[in-house]
């Protein structure tokens, strides 16, 4: 039996003692936080933590996240680690920002028998105090189904988990809409792992830091060793075949439109097809008679971002056989959301 509570201002510290119970009973939550809802177990915990794992359907060897409330936790399950990373970590959490060090003192299944660990500190006032309540780190995945668009709103979770957690937090809508930034510290220069919502060019101008940033953040391309178990698999894939289509740099969005246009008349006598565009191009698809959906303004990819996984699911709800979407440029955060995009997309068409 899964419960279901919609947190909100009068409820709050009755919600977070719930959750942190059912944690330290082995129990699962989905809990809310700034940037995607999380599926919990205590850390400590490996039978919660092997939960994890059969209840998402994760391959066993791509490791968690690990979620902590202060620093003490931090020192406690890291290792070795440079000063010049807690510098950073001190001056990032609680934040959408993951760092991966040597595994201290918590349990193997975490990562996956790894000798390092992914650690954040989330800055969602919900995690932070049910993590604190629980006295112990959280081991935290993305609350989807493995393969599944990451959820930005409870319902996502309640589709992929119900029946088969013991709670699910409500609290509305994520604020960053994509996961955190994953980047590997026993490293030097330290990796970008995963892009996310903070930026390299943010990391460079406000701390300093110079971040490899590797091939396979941009390609789609298969990696035979990779260096992040979670890269080998499709990601965030919507039940529809997803075909993304990519412009050399954007100046032209008509352009862009026109290709996508074509593909949709190449599929729809056929297949029910949907696009995925912006609002600067959507007027563009009218025509078409089939489902449009925008991200938001491409002068706003906060927005873009935020809307993304959401936009995948719904278009699935929709019942359409194949999405088309349009690309956006690989900078910023555009990076991010390109990352995330060619992941999950079955086919990338290049004009
Ligand atoms: O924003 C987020 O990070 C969300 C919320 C819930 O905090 N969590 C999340 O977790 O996205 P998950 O499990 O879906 O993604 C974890 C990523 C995977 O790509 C995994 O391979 C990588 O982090 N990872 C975890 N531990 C690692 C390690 N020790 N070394 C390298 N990569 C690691
Ligand atoms: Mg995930």
């Amino acid at each position: 039996m899964t419960k279901i509570v919609k947190l909100d201002e009068s409820n709050f510290m009755e919600v977070v003692e719930e959750a942190s119970e059912v944690l330290s009973k082995g129990g699962l939550v989905v809990f809310p936080t700034e940037t995607v809802y999380g599926l919990g177990a205590d850390a400590y915990n490996t039978e919660a933590v092997k939960r994890i794992f059969h209840v998402k359907g994760r391959p066993f060897d791509n490791p968690l996240i690990v979620h902590i409330s202060d620093l003490e936790m931090f020192y406690r399950i890291s290792r070795d680690v440079p000063d010049k990373v807690l510098d950073i970590v001190r001056r990032l959490w609680p934040g959408p920002f993951t760092v991966v060090v040597y595994r201290g003192d918590i349990p193997p299944e975490v990562s996956a028998g790894l000798d390092t660990v992914a650690v954040r500190m989330p800055a969602h006032p919900f995690a932070l105090k049910m993590i604190e309540c629980l006295g112990h780190p959280v081991a935290a995945p993305s609350a989807n189904k493995s393969g599944r668009p990451s959820p930005t709103k409870a319902e996502h979770a309640i589709e992929d988990l119900k029946g088969e957690v013991e709670l699910i937090i409500d609290a509305g809508e994520t604020l960053y809409g994509v996961e955190s930034t994953v980047i590997d510290f026993t490293s030097d220069p330290p990796i970008l792992l995963r892009p996310g919502p903070l930026t390299p060019e943010e990391l460079k101008s406000s701390l300093g830091i110079e971040i490899h940033i590797p091939d396979f953040v941009k390609k789609a391309v298969k990696v035979d060793r990779p260096r992040s178990p979670g890269m080998k698999y499709r990601h965030y894939a919507p039940e529809a075949r997803l075909i993304l289509v990519e412009s050399k740099d954007y100046k032209d969005l008509k352009d862009l439109a026109m290709a996508v246009v074509d593909i949709a008349k190449k599929y729809l006598n056929s297949y029910k097809v949907g696009v995925l565009a912006s609002d600067e191009t959507m007027h563009l698809y009218r025509d078409l008679g089939i489902p449009i959906l925008s991200y938001g303004s491409r002068s706003d990819l906060y927005t873009i971002a935020k809307n993304l996984f959401r936009r995948l699911r719904e278009m699935d709800s929709l019942g359409v056989d194949i999405i088309i979407t349009e690309g956006f440029r690989d900078e910023g955060l555009g990076l991010t959301i390109m990352n995330r995009l060619r992941k999950a997309a079955s086919e990338i068409i290049h004009i």
